[in-house]
């Protein structure tokens, strides 16, 4: 789900790298109709999701009869549904209806939209206990982890770790001071220094607001309390992520910067493919450099912390405050140094953090998505 997307078309390279390993029976994306027909063309699909009503007819037209095409939210979650494993690679809240019917229907859920599952963390934490539902993490930090937690106790909260070390790049603003920062342009929070990605998580990860996600991210997931997850900046993005365990040791998993590995990784599980995705070269010379993040210039992050702090419904205001001043800076309304001040003035006005039920989710989202425009027109 999410096709058409960066991790969506670095999923269909491992799917053509190992043919005889899978059967893609559906995708989905939002606009690029054209581009997700050629995909279900290729790979012969039987299904295909559109987000928009109005693609639905030139969607029939151009796969024929013989493709079912289904529309929106429910037909997102009507194909989660219906596979036995699930990449969730949608951007942003959208991504929520496949989180809940891929766990909801027992299904392997390869993880990469962060934001639907960090806002909807109380109510992902019940439908994942369905029998048969896993979540594997894409995302490379996470699925790092995942990997480093291997020989890690079963209890609940992993007693014998100490605390988990999320690496960050730092982004394309490492080292600029706050003035600096204040002159930043949105071209410039565009490229990132070592990884290639679409455009809402290359702005996340240069206002760093993609590391305090991923704190909340890798709480949710692995049941550990954000007081005992610290980001490190770590430039070269080689060491995806690390756990420190209470006698001191610290497993990290190393890779060149590729999606495709933790991708293929989600995949195959318990099977590694044999591929050179991510191959280290250690006859050459190698350094890799490790330093604390700039909390003062770069907010987001203590933000994050805040979040967690509160729990309930806070984590999906500050992820839905944050998705809306990154499509307006993408759009040009505001300037990157906009972004984190507005999420901030929306978190300012969160006062009941209540979340059960997904109606209490829907409203929390829809409340600060409106809080975000209005502190936006504000500027
Ligand atoms: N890219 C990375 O390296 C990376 C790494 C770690 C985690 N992630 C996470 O993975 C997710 C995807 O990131 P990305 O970089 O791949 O984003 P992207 O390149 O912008 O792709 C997003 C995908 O979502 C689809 N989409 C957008 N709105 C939709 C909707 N309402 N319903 C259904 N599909 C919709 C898009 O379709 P159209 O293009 O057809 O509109 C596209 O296929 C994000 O949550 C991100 O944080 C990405």
């Amino acid at each position: 789900m999410g096709a058409t997307g960066s991790i969506g078309r670095q999923t269909l390279d491992v799917l053509r790298s190992e043919p005889d390993s899978f059967n893609l029976v559906s995708v989905a994306a939002g606009t690029q109709i054209g581009k997700l027909c050629e995909i279900a063309a290729e790979f012969g699909v039987r299904r295909v999701g559109v987000t928009r009503p109005e693609d639905f007819v030139a969607t029939r037209e151009l796969l024929g009869d013989h493709v079912e095409v289904v529309v929106g939210g429910d037909g997102l979650a009507d194909l989660a549904a219906d596979a036995d494993i699930v990449v969730n690679a949608v951007v942003g809240f959208a991504g929520l209806p496949v989180t809940m019917a891929a766990l909801a229907a027992g299904r392997v859920l390869a993880l990469a939209n962060k934001e639907s599952f960090i806002a909807a963390a109380p109510l992902v934490q019940r439908v994942r206990m369905t029998p048969g539902a896993r979540v594997l993490p894409i995302d490379s930090e996470h699925c790092a982890i995942y990997q480093c937690l291997a020989d890690s106790s079963p209890e609940p909260g992993h007693p014998d770790v100490r605390r988990l070390l999320l690496t960050a790049s730092g982004g394309p603003f490492r080292g600029w001071s706050k003035v600096q920062l204040a002159a930043a342009t949105t071209q410039e929070a565009l490229r990132h220094p070592t990884w290639t990605m679409g455009p809402k998580i290359t702005i996340d990860s240069s206002t760093l607001m993609n590391k305090g996600l991923e704190v909340l991210e890798a709480s949710a997931l692995f049941g550990i309390e954000a007081n005992r997850i610290s980001v490190v900046v770590h430039p070269q993005s080689i060491v995806h992520s690390m756990v420190e365990y209470v006698d001191g040791s610290v497993i990290a998993q190393l890779s060149q910067p590729d999606m495709r590995l933790p991708i293929a990784y989600c995949l195959g599980r318990p099977v590694r493919f044999d591929h050179s995705w991510g191959a280290m070269d250690f006859t050459t010379e190698l350094t890799l450099s490790f330093e604390p993040p700039d909390l003062d210039a770069f907010a987001a992050i203590p933000l994050a912390y805040a979040a967690a702090q509160r729990g309930g419904a806070a984590p999906a205001w500050l992820s839905a405050a944050n998705e809306v001043a990154v499509a307006s800076c993408l759009h040009g309304e505001i300037r990157w140094a906009d972004i984190v001040p507005v999420v901030a003035t929306v978190m300012d006005g969160l006062d009941s953090a209540p979340l059960e039920t997904l109606e209490d989710l829907i409203a929390h989202d829809e409340l600060a998505r409106r809080r975000a425009r209005s502190a936006i027109s504000a500027l």
